[in-house]
C-alpha cells in the first residue's frame, strides 16, 4: 500500500502534467495502487483512446504502451523503463513472417497483441486474449496465419473448425513454462472446492484441466460473478492482488513461480521520475503508426470476447 504523502505528491504530478496512469493487472502492488485505471490488454487499449490527459504514463510491457501511441499519436505516452519488453513479442520478426506470408498469399495475417509495432504493420488484425476467437471467426479467409503464441493459437482451434490456422512457434515464458499441468493438480489437491481458471497463453494440457480459459480481465469478471469462494488462478500471480483486492471475501491461489520478470521492471521510483520530468518518452515513426493502426482499430470495432 503506498503512503498518503507519495499518493499528494503523484496526485499534484498528474494534475500538473495531466497525465493519466494506466496499469496492467501483472504490475507489483504499489503501481497498481497509484493507477488511474488497472486492466488487460484490451481494455487498457480501449482507456488509452477515451482519455483527454495529454500525457499517458503507461505501467506494462513496450507492446502495450506502443498500442497507447499507436491509438493516441498526438499525445505523450511515457513508459517508465523501456526495457520492460514481452519476450513472447520479439519471437517474430517482419522478415521471417514475411517469408511466410508469401508461402500462404491467400492468407490472413492475425497477430497477438503482443507483437512489436512493426508486426502488427504488416497484419491485417490484431486480437487479444480476450477475443482472439471472435477475431478469427469474423474473417472470411480459410487459412489464417497467427503469431506469435502457438498456445493461443491452438486454443483458437479448439473453436474454429472451418479454417486452416498456421501457427508461429512462439510462448509465454511465464505461462508456457512455469505453470505445470502438476502444478495445477496439487492446487487441486489442496483446495479441492476452488475453480479453476487459466491464461490461454498456458500449455493445452493446462487448458484441458482448467474450468474456465479467460484473459486477465475475463478472470476478474468471474470472480465477481461467481459464487464459488476459492480459485485457482493459472496466469502471472499478481493477478491475485487485484483479485484479493475487489474480493476480499475470496481466496485466490496462484501457481507462486509464475512471475513476468519484464512487467517488474516498473518499480514507484520509475513512475515517479516519469512524472516529474515525463520522460522516458515512447516513440514510433508516422509511417509505423499510420500501418499498425489499422490492425488494432479493426480488432478494437470488433470488441470483447469474454
Ligand atoms: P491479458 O490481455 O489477458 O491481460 O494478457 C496480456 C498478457 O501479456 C498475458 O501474458
Ligand atoms: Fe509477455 Fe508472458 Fe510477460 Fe505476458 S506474461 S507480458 S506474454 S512474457
Amino acid at each position: 500500500m503506498v503512503d498518503e504523502e507519495l499518493m499528494k505528491k503523484i496526485q499534484n504530478l498528474k494534475k500538473r502534467n495531466n497525465a493519466i496512469i494506466l496499469a496492467h493487472n501483472y504490475q507489483l502492488p504499489e503501481i497498481q495502487d497509484i493507477a488511474d485505471f488497472v486492466g488487460d490488454s484490451l481494455d487498457l487499449a480501449k482507456k488509452a483512446t477515451e482519455t483527454n490527459a495529454d500525457h499517458i504514463i503507461f505501467c506494462g510491457v513496450n507492446f502495450m504502451a506502443e498500442t497507447a501511441k499507436i491509438l493516441n499519436p498526438d499525445k505523450v505516452v511515457i513508459h517508465p523503463d523501456l526495457d520492460s519488453r514481452c519476450p513472447m513479442a520479439d519471437m517474430v520478426d517482419v522478415e521471417s513472417l514475411s517469408w511466410l506470408q508469401s508461402r500462404y498469399p491467400d492468407a490472413a495475417t492475425v497477430s497477438y497483441v503482443n507483437t512489436t509495432a512493426d508486426i502488427k504493420a504488416v497484419s491485417d488484425v490484431c486480437c487479444t486474449s480476450s477475443n482472439a476467437v471472435k477475431v478469427i471467426k469474423s474473417l472470411k479467409n480459410d487459412k489464417v496465419i497467427f503469431v506469435p503464441d502457438r498456445n493461443l493459437g491452438s486454443y483458437v482451434k479448439r473453436f474454429v473448425k472451418d479454417k486452416e490456422i498456421i501457427l508461429w512457434p512462439g510462448m509465454c515464458p511465464t505461462h508456457h513454462n512455469l505453470i505445470n499441468k502438476e502444478d495445477i493438480l496439487k492446487l487441486k489437491e489442496e483446495h479441492p472446492n476452488a475453480e479453476v481458471m487459466v491464461h490461454p497463453e498456458c500449455k493445452p494440457e493446462v487448458i484441458d484441466i482448467a474450468d474456465f480459459v479467460f484473459s486477465t480481465n475475463g478472470m476478474v469478471k468471474h470472480a465477481k460473478e461467481s459464487k464459488s469462494r476459492e480459485f485457482i488462478v493459472g496466469t502471472e500471480r499478481e493477478l491475485c492482488y487485484r483479485l484479493k483486492k475487489e474480493n476480499p471475501d475470496k481466496e485466490f491461489y496462484p501457481v507462486s513461480r509464475a512471475v513476468c520478470p519484464n512487467m517488474k521492471k516498473i518499480t514507484l521510483e520509475k513512475v515517479m521520475y516519469s512524472l516529474e520530468n515525463l520522460e522516458p518518452e515512447l516513440e514510433l515513426s508516422k509511417d509505423t503508426i499510420e500501418r499498425a493502426r489499422k490492425p488494432l482499430t479493426r480488432m478494437m470495432e470488433i470488441g470483447r470476447g469474454d
